[in-house]
């Protein structure tokens, strides 16, 4: 295969875009003078983390544009729809909520609705959007997120529709600011798209192929963040596992980890998604070697069935996932491991089925994300014949989600008594007496503590436990 290399958008299109950036700054500061107010604009995120940080992108234009920010779709002047597409309803979801925007936009006919992410990279998306929901004036796609001045400049200029999805391309773009959510954990992406072509996954076909950042921009981004006072970061990539690849200068994800151990002070580092096929033997050493990586993976196994896994695409059987594992722990003991798994996909057998019990049953997650098969068009599964029938996907959804409950909380009645050392984030959102935070093995430790410690590292003794999290006192 011919290897392709990736490339950092030119100094001169960024440039390009920051002219743009001010002419809407221009804008906007007309709009404050006149209605006496700066335009708001509201951003809501659907899908996994690296659309959650590729919002953080989009609002760190928008704050460079002018925009102020606001909670809700009634209050905005501007709406950005950051959408996914990795299961059937993700897209309702959204076109629920731009059914909703179109009564908003005939009270408020400034209102501008803007549409992108992963659901805007299909044609047949954009084509429902153009022709069902005239009150949508932007689309753009995953890769064209740093034209997002441009495109929304002429939107607002030209008051006219503009359908942008993105091109496939190799680059990245460098220098995009960003506007992040939390103050002690940040998302940093290392690498975008992916090159698996999983057979029931969209993400290939909407996020494009494989394009890897720089080390130095990485290094760069990350001891930003340690001046910044964050505690926390987790590196982002659909398969971190084969980081480097398309580099000009090869770098795979054990160097990179170790590069920012031994070049930053950031006290906590985590990662993800880790495809089984590429993790190699030096990856966990390197995870063993440094404490500032967190003893904690997240590791999709998606079936337990080598003839299940086949039909997926996914490149390793049940026993080397189970060697893996073995391989994991041996080297990072007391690690925490999660994973995610598909129930239905097509042609899933009973025995299919009871295979992927029983590695759940020998592995003992801490957690586990269970999964419907959501029929995807244009991927090779959607083909498949014997699709599974819906009450027995439910059925079998169901005995999975209570056998791993049960063996989660059997993990967490473990932890009953001990002390465990907990990076506060704040008060629990859920119960506002609590403070909240995770431990290295990113489980989450709701507490009691008479000072306000957010931000700090905290011994927390655990003194009730549920399935999904820990409760104690700070001691
Ligand atoms: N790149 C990551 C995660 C991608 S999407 C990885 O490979 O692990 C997150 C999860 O969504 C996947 O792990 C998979 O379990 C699930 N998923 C993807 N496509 C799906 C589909 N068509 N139906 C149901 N679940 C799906
Ligand atoms: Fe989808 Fe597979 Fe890529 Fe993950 S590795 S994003 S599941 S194709
Ligand atoms: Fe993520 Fe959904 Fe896209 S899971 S990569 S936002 S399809």
């Amino acid at each position: 295969m011919k290897k392709i290399t990736t490339t950092v958008v030119s100094p001169e299109e960024m440039e390009k875009q920051e002219q743009y950036s001010l002419k809407v700054r221009t804008a906007n500061a007309s709009f404050a003078s006149e209605h006496g107010r700066t335009p708001l604009a509201f951003v809501r995120t659907f899908g996994c983390q690296m659309n959650e940080h590729d919002s953080e992108k989009i609002a760190g234009m928008l704050e460079h544009m002018g925009y102020g920010f606001c909670g809700c779709f009634e209050d905005a002047d501007l709406i950005v729809l950051n959408t996914c597409c990795v299961r059937e309803n993700a897209e309702e979801k959204v076109f629920g909520h731009l059914g909703y925007l179109k009564g908003l936009k005939r009270e408020k006919p400034w209102l501008t609705v803007a549409v992108c992410g992963c659901m805007t990279e299909q044609p047949h998306i954009v084509e429902e959007i153009g022709k069902k929901y005239r009150n949508v004036d932007l689309v753009f796609g995953t890769r064209n997120l740093h034209t997002l001045p441009e495109l929304l400049f002429k939107t607002l200029d030209e008051k006219k529709r503009v359908y942008e999805p993105s091109h496939f391309g190799n680059e990245v773009a460098e220098g995009v600011p960003i506007r992040r959510e939390g103050s002690i954990q940040a998302w940093v992406t290392i690498m975008y798209g992916c090159d698996n072509y999983c057979t029931y996954c969209i993400v290939p076909y909407v996020r494009g192929h494989e394009r890897s950042r720089r080390p130095s921009d990485i290094l760069a981004e990350i001891k930003k963040l340690c001046d910044e006072g964050y505690s926390e970061i987790t590196l982002l990539g659909q398969n971190v596992n084969s980081y480097g690849k398309d580099l000009p200068k090869p770098t795979d994800f054990a160097d990179l980890l170790r590069l920012i151990c031994e070049n930053t002070t950031i006290p906590r580092i985590r990662f993800m998604t880790s495809h089984p096929k590429d993790i190699s033997d030096r990856l966990i050493g390197v995870m063993a070697e440094y404490p500032q990586i967190c003893n904690q993976l997240h590791l999709p196994v998606q079936s337990g069935s080598t003839e299940l896994l086949k039909r997926m695409n996914r490149h390793y059987t049940r026993e080397q996932y189970l060697e893996t594992v073995r391989k994991v722990r041996e080297k990072n003991p007391g690690i925490s491991l999660t994973t995610d798994i598909i129930v239905g996909f097509p042609g899933e057998t009973d025995e299919n089925f009871e295979d992927t019990l029983s590695l759940v049953e020998a592995v003992r997650f801490d957690q586990a994300y269970t999964f419907i098969y959501s029929r995807r068009e244009g991927t090779p599964a959607a083909k498949y014949p014997d699709q599974v029938p819906q009450d027995t996907v439910k059925e079998r959804f169901d005995s999975l989600l209570k056998l791993q409950n049960g063996i989660s909380k059997e993990i967490n009645d473990g932890y009953l008594g001990k002390t465990l050392e907990v990076l506060c984030e704040g008060v629990s959102k859920t119960n506002l007496a609590k403070f909240t935070g995770r431990t290295e093995g990113n489980k989450i430790v709701n507490f009691t503590s008479d000072t306000d410690v957010t931000g700090k590292f905290v011994n927390v003794k655990i003194e009730n436990v549920q399935t999904f999290f820990l409760e104690g006192t700070r001691v």
